[in-house]
């Protein structure tokens, strides 16, 4: 597919730009370009790609996406590697979890090559967006929605693809500290046949209100439990988890639909076996979490994703009550693992595993 570049009339100065870089936070500040390519199913599917600078889309107010929330997204970054180089961290994944979100939502696919060209496009113009501090990189968010204007519900027949980057440091204010969970038992994030395998702005909208009850209890992150038995653990609003027992034993829950299937979390499902623990996918429930955490067989808990890379978890907090993991700050595992995994994403360790896209 053919991009047009049309030229960005006013990026933003150096000095502003350096100064937003020095501090980034998660997702406040924006390079200067965006790609943005359309889709009209009687036109022949996706077309227009450009690379331009960035600015607010104008939609007609009856876009089904503000009404029916047909939307998907991703979420990856982009490292700066110690040659100077760009690598992004297993993209075709990104790629293809993409249209499995598609195909959920009744949208069109996004043909791979199409997905990293918009990307290298974008990079070769956005590259000095790279914060250059300790654990920054550029998170790119690309994402579609349905602009058709039709108030009817159906599956719309036209899309925007959007690509957007962020230069981000971590995601948590203070990144290596243990994370406080608040266990949701009011609320589910997704049910059998539901949309919690997708990613689908919905499920965060609905992982909002839950959020703000953790809070109130002065959590960081949610937990879920399954929306059938409530008693399973399934995930974080934006992460996944893993129970670390003191026999080398590591537990996940199972990929069965309600959950996102998290290229972080099968990255370090790789890792571990490699470190010849016995990582196994299966269902985990809150009374074993909290009798094993009590009694000192699991040792450590952690949340895993693209922004929260790998985090561990402290301290539980169900309206039962309260309890700690291991020491209540980072484990051993989580710790190694973090290095790791940063290591091969940042170029400091080596790629044993292809995971490595350099640009
Ligand atoms: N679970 C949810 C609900 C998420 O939004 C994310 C973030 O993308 C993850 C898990 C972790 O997925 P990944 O490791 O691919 O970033
Ligand atoms: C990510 O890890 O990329 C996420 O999407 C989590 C959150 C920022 C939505």
């Amino acid at each position: 597919m053919e991009f047009e570049h049309i030229p960005h009339a006013a990026p933003v100065p150096s000095a502003t730009r350096e100064r937003a870089l020095a501090d980034p936070g998660f997702g406040k500040v924006f390079t200067d370009h965006m790609i943005e390519i359309d889709y009209d199913a009687d036109r022949g599917g996706w077309h227009r790609a450009r690379l331009k600078a960035r600015e607010p889309i104008a939609l007609d107010p009856a876009a089904a996406v503000l009404h029916y929330a047909q939307e998907i997204f991703e979420g990856m970054k982009a490292y700066r590697h110690p040659d100077g180089s760009l690598a992004l961290f297993r993209p075709e994944q990104n790629a293809r979890r993409f249209n499995a979100s598609a195909d959920r939502m009744a949208m069109p696919h996004v043909p791979e090559d199409v997905f990293i060209e918009g990307i290298r496009r974008l990079l070769a113009v956005d590259a000095e967006w790279m914060p250059a501090i300790e654990g920054g990189s550029l998170y790119l968010r690309p994402f579609m929605f349905a602009s058709e204007a039709f108030l009817g519900v159906r599956p719309a027949k036209q899309y925007k693809f959007v690509l957007i980057a962020s230069p981000v440091g971590g995601y948590f204010k203070a990144s290596a500290k243990a994370l406080k969970i608040w266990v949701s038992r009011n609320y589910v994030r997704a049910a059998p046949g539901g949309t919690g395998a997708a990613k689908t702005g919905g499920n965060y909208a609905a992982s909002l209100v839950p959020q703000m009850e953790g809070a109130d209890h002065e959590c960081d992150q949610v937990i879920f439990l399954d929306a059938v038995e409530r008693k399973w653990i399934e995930e974080l609003g934006g992460m996944n988890v893993f129970f670390v027992y003191d026999d080398g034993t590591v537990i996940t829950p199972p990929l069965t639909g309600t959950i996102l299937p998290g290229i972080t979390r099968d990255s370090l499902i790789a890792l571990m076996r490699e470190e010849g623990l016995d990582v196994r996918e299966e269902p985990y429930s809150i009374d074993r979490w909290r009798a094993d955490a009590t009694d000192g067989k699991l040792v450590e808990t952690l949340a895993c994703g693209t922004a929260a890379v790998v985090t561990p978890i402290g301290t539980v907090v169900d309206p039962d009550g309260e309890f700690q993991v291991g020491s209540g700050g980072t484990g051993q595992l989580t710790a190694k693992l973090r290095e790791r995994l940063v290591g091969i994403q940042n170029g400091t360790i080596e790629d044993r595993h292809g995971w490595v896209t350099k640009l």
